[in-house]
């Protein structure tokens, strides 16, 4: 059961227009990694084997109706986290970069960058595109280049400061499921203990890089996107329940990973935002947030829309905010705008130990302890 006083902070957020964006940004940078659920354009800068979003009908509510690369009607969660921080979106797509002396505030520490690749997880296995191994070496290249532009100690204490913001998870767990739907317990723990011990090596790598506060997005009930509704062996097109336990299974060991790391790592600090909560109490109470779809997505082709993803030709519905998914996988603009309050300043069920807004007030070490 959700809490009354989160649906009433909902139902308020719904009638008030969002005063992002004219508030300071409360970090120095947001440094964004993870998939679909965070890329911002990367992808439109890979070859043709990468899933993308750079085509109509995505981008349909952005400013100017353009498809960025986002798989959502407008923003995804990297934007609304950003705009919680008091910046105006999520700090461009790492690839867009270039040439270095046209992003003189970005190369010195300041907005941020973001490196998610759409399809990718995080194990390295997972999707064809950039994964986290290679986000987080990209990271430390990008690293390199602010530290040639400004004080190595003042690079620091900046990075110390800013946000790192991750969401993945969810294709490796797709992935894993479609290609072992009769997994024996013994099978899925030890994709577990995979998926555990290489995100615990993705967190050390980035804390080793200068990272100090982590903001991290759990895995959302995978079973109950239209496309897990559209799966062969789900004929009557419910959640798929096996899905969800994977996530479920999954978000559990993060709080012990990152519960785990903070006691070794000096400084660290992280706040985990429940995706699987907040999308969870969307859509067992759909109508308190003026939903009239959970089911099908707004865009796409065949059952629920989902068998063929959403492209210039296929479906879309009229109305985008009365939807819970905008495409076979992802969240609407709308959705995503509740999540990323939720995470921001929700209760300890949508972000814990701490939420979102705590973790960019928490104090950083002293220079010295850097
Ligand atoms: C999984 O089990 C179901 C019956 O529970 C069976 O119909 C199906 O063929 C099995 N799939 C594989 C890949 O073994
Ligand atoms: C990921 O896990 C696999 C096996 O579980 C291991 O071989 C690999 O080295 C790990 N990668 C990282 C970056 O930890
Ligand atoms: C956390 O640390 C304990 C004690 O060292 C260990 O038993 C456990 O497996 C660890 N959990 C994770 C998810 O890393
Ligand atoms: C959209 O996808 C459908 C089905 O995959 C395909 O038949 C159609 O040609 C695509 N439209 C465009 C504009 O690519
Ligand atoms: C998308 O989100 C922005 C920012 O909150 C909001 O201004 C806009 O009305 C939203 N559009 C839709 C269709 O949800």
């Amino acid at each position: 059961m959700a809490s009354k006083s989160f649906i009433l902070l909902l139902l308020a957020l719904l009638f008030v227009t969002c005063g992002c964006g004219t508030a300071e940004p409360q970090v120095p940078a947001i440094y964004v990694f993870g998939d679909s659920t965070m890329d911002v354009g990367n992808n439109n800068y890979l070859g043709t084997d990468a899933v993308k979003a750079n085509f109509p009908h995505n981008g349909i509510d952005y400013p100017h109706s353009k498809p960025t690369g986002r798989f959502s009607n407008a923003y995804n969660g990297a934007d609304f986290v950003a705009m919680n921080m008091g910046f105006k979106q999520s700090p461009p797509p790492f690839l867009a970069l270039k040439p270095k002396h046209k992003y003189p505030d970005i190369y010195s520490g300041r907005v941020g960058a973001n490196f998610a690749s759409a399809g990718t997880g995080i194990l390295d296995s997972t999707g064809n595109t950039i994964n986290m191994a290679k986000q987080i070496e990209y990271f430390g290249s990008f690293q390199l280049c602010v530290i040639r532009r400004i004080k190595i100690e003042r690079a620091k204490y900046l990075l110390s400061k800013s946000i790192f913001l991750i969401s993945a998870g969810g294709n490796d767990i797709f992935d894993f499921f479609v290609q072992n739907p009769n997994a024996t317990k013994p099978q899925v723990n030890q994709f577990l203990g995979g998926m555990i011990s290489n995100y615990t090596s993705h967190f050390e790598a980035l804390y080793n890089l200068g990272a100090r506060k982590f903001a991290i997005i759990n895995v959302p009930p995978i079973g109950c996107c239209p496309r897990s509704r559209t799966l062969p062996q789900n004929l009557d097109g419910s959640c798929v329940e096996a899905l969800n336990n994977l996530a479920k299974a999954f978000n559990k060991a993060t709080p012990a990973i990152l519960n785990n790391l903070s006691s070794k790592l000096v400084g660290l600090k992280y706040s985990i935002g429940s995706s699987y909560d907040v999308v969870n109490t969307i859509i067992t109470h759909p109508q308190a947030f003026g939903y009239e779809e959970v089911k099908s997505a707004c865009c796409g082709i065949g059952r629920f829309h989902a068998e063929q993803p959403c492209n210039a030709t296929a479906f879309y519905c009229k109305d985008r905010r009365t939807h819970v998914f905008w495409d076979v996988l992802h969240p609407t603009n709308k959705t995503a705008e509740i999540a990323g309050l939720a995470f921001y300043e929700g209760s300890v069920k949508y972000a814990s130990p701490i939420n979102f807004k705590q973790l960019v007030d928490e104090g950083v070490l002293p220079l010295e302890n850097l």
